[in-house]
């Protein structure tokens, strides 16, 4: 979603707004845009379309100067044009403004500045923010954002500039991720870490309400009553590299190969030379573990893929009740959250706005937060109780993918923690799946060979052109199968959807046809003899099956036209690799179909509007 640059130091401040900017594509954009300071001039550049068609226009009309704030945009209010395209101005062009997160009261805004004297040239809400620092504008900027805060509801990220306050942006966040980073001379403001990583290592992770003077000389951060806030400067421990092609062709693909790396970073440090699973960082109480009367799971998107997983494999293995929600539901409905409730909330960013508002209502009622997150220092890592980071690296794909099997492992650790603490799971069987765990990101490897790739590669050459897929799958699978359906939607646009295979006879079946595709995610054992029937089922219609099983599975290995097989691992753990061929056929399905992968369109990687 939106993402926003701002720079003040001695360089060429659109060089490094573009650089930044191009860090930030990968979080969804319809349109990009910079504001300059260039001499006493306001100048402010604004395009539809993608980065280049701004980059290739500032080539071509260079703009000096060495403070700006630049933008991408995904639209929510009024369509991708160069009119909406942030920076927003005054009239007059002395203040500018950029702005991730949905002013709600925009209207009543709106109409209250139509009385001043303004008037409107976007449809955006953002317009208003412009207009409205102005309104209030009497000679400092930084306290005409702090009286414009006042009148602000929704969730907003700003950087200001304006022409009267040559020496200082203004930066500010509520409810939208925003970082400071620190230089020599020269201070950075970004949606995100890979936006000036570049630059600088050295951060400060504004909190929500705070709003920062950067000058090139230093930096100074306000409460929302003016009273100064101390930070702690965060130190980036990862390289630029880690958020980089590196050689592939797309980021998807790299962080699909990243996925066995992954894995061993997330799980290794968690084992201990005797095989027991240490999550002291965790700081979770054995007490408090013993007294979960029920877990409740919250997250959107592939993260409640994850959660899904959980759901079945807790229930199995620890005999807690657990409910799931998708976060947009569940701050919606009216929930029950009892005294000895363990909410896990999982979200690869920890940003995403659904998701921390579900997390916060949950809070509000008492319940204790355990949060699942990649990225830290996110909202969701400085608002839960208890923090476990899948340790991925940056994942900068719209397509989740490794941040998806990470999630599945701490989920995972977390079921053998709880289980040893609370009796469910015996040492024997607690030994044996470490030992297991331990195997599995060599096992996520052998699907990621070069054989295996290229058996996917044919079969999505053979597939892309279809219309319509559909996935299969009874419980852990099925779990699999929303996720495979996703993933393909997303990235290929080929309508896909996922049904559990019980379900096929209620209706599903109806859309069955000749060559229909169906994908069968077949792992669990016990299950087998269903899933045959289900393969017979759609087979006796027309449909061409390509099942995703294990070598166990001879029955479905003889019915199903097409076959991929993944290693063998205990039945509780293989969605972590029957996931995988299903990303690499969406990837691969994607790039036959010339997409553009990392980037598929309407969507955004960190969704921080509702
Ligand atoms: C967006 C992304 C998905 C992601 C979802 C939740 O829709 O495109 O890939 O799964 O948000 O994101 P989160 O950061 O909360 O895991």
């Amino acid at each position: 979603m939106c993402g926003i640059v701002g720079y003040i130091g001695e360089k060429k401040s659109t060089d490094v707004l573009l650089d930044g900017l191009s860090k930030l594509e990968y979080r969804g954009y319809d349109s990009a845009g910079v504001a300059v300071l260039s001499g006493d001039k306001m100048e402010i550049r604004k395009k539809k379309g993608r980065l280049k068609v701004l980059g290739d226009d500032l080539i071509k009309m260079p703009i000096e100067g060495g403070m700006g704030i630049g933008h991408t945009r995904w639209a929510t209010h009024g369509a991708p044009s160069d009119e909406n395209a942030h920076p927003h101005a005054t009239a007059s062009g002395d203040i500018a403004v950029v702005h991730n997160g949905i002013i709600e009261n925009y209207m009543k805004l709106k109409d209250y500045l139509g009385t001043k004297g303004y008037t409107f040239v976007s449809q955006t809400d953002t317009e208003v923010i412009a207009h409205l620092i102005d309104h209030y504008y009497e000679g400092s900027l930084y306290e005409a954002v702090q009286e414009a805060m006042k009148r602000l509801e929704g969730s907003y990220a700003l950087a200001v500039i304006s022409k009267k306050d040559p020496d200082e942006l203004i930066a500010v966040r509520k409810d939208s991720p925003l970082i400071i980073g620190l230089g020599e001379g020269e201070n950075f403001i970004a949606s995100d870490i890979p936006a000036i990583l570049a630059y600088t290592r050295n951060v400060y992770l504004l909190n929500d309400d705070e709003v920062a003077r950067v000058r090139k000389d230093g930096v100074d951060v306000f409460d929302k009553y003016g009273i100064p806030v101390q930070h702690d400067i965060f130190k980036v421990d990862w390289d630029v590299e880690a958020a980089e092609k590196g050689g592939y062709q797309h980021f998807m693909i790299k962080e699909i190969h990243e996925e066995p790396k992954a894995l061993k970073d997330t799980l290794s440090p968690r084992i201990t030379k005797e095989g027991e699973i240490d999550l002291k960082n965790l700081d979770i109480s054995h007490r408090k573990i013993k007294n979960i009367q029920k877990i409740v799971i919250v997250a959107c998107g592939t993260a409640y893929h994850a959660g899904l997983v959980a759901k079945y494999a807790f229930e199995e293995k620890l005999r807690i009740p657990v409910e799931i929600d998708i976060a947009s539901e569940y701050r919606y409905r009216n929930p029950i959250v009892g005294p000895d409730d363990l909410y896990i909330i999982i979200s690869q960013s920890g940003e995403t706005a659904d998701t921390m508002a579900a997390m916060r209502m949950a809070k509000k009622e008492g319940a204790q937060i355990l949060a699942i997150t990649n990225v830290v220092g996110s909202t969701l890592s400085r608002e839960a109780d208890y923090v476990m980071y899948t340790w991925a690296g940056p994942e900068i794909a719209v397509a989740s993918t490794k941040a998806y099997t990470t999630q599945l492992l701490c989920l995972y650790l977390l079921m053998l923690e709880f289980g040893k603490v609370r009796g469910a799971i015996d040492e024997l069987d607690y030994a044996a799946y470490i030992t297991e765990l331990k195997a599995i990101p060599a096992k996520a490897a052998e699907i990621i060979t070069e054989d295996s790739i290229k058996q996917i590669m044919k079969s999505a050459h053979k597939h892309c052109t279809v219309e319509d897929t559909y996935f299969l799958g009874r419980n852990l699978d099925y779990a699999v199968a929303l996720e495979g359906s996703l993933k393909l939607k997303e990235i290929s646009y080929i309508h896909s959807e996922a049904f559990p295979a019980g379900e096929l006879k209620h209706g599903p079946i109806a859309l069955i046809e000749d060559n229909t595709l169906v994908i069968t995610i077949a792992t669990q054992e016990r299950l087998f003899e269903k899933t045959v029937s289900n393969i017979k089922e759609v087979k006796a219609r027309g449909a061409y099956v390509l099942a995703i099983t294990t070598e166990k599975a001879d029955l479905i290995r003889d019915l199903a036209d097409e076959i991929i097989l993944v290693p063998e691992t205990m039945n509780i753990f293989m969605p972590i690799l029957s996931v995988i061929p299903t990303q690499l056929f969406a990837y691969y399905c994607s790039v036959e179909r010339g997409i553009d992968v990392d980037k598929p369109r309407n969507l955004a990687k960190s969704v921080t509007v509702e």
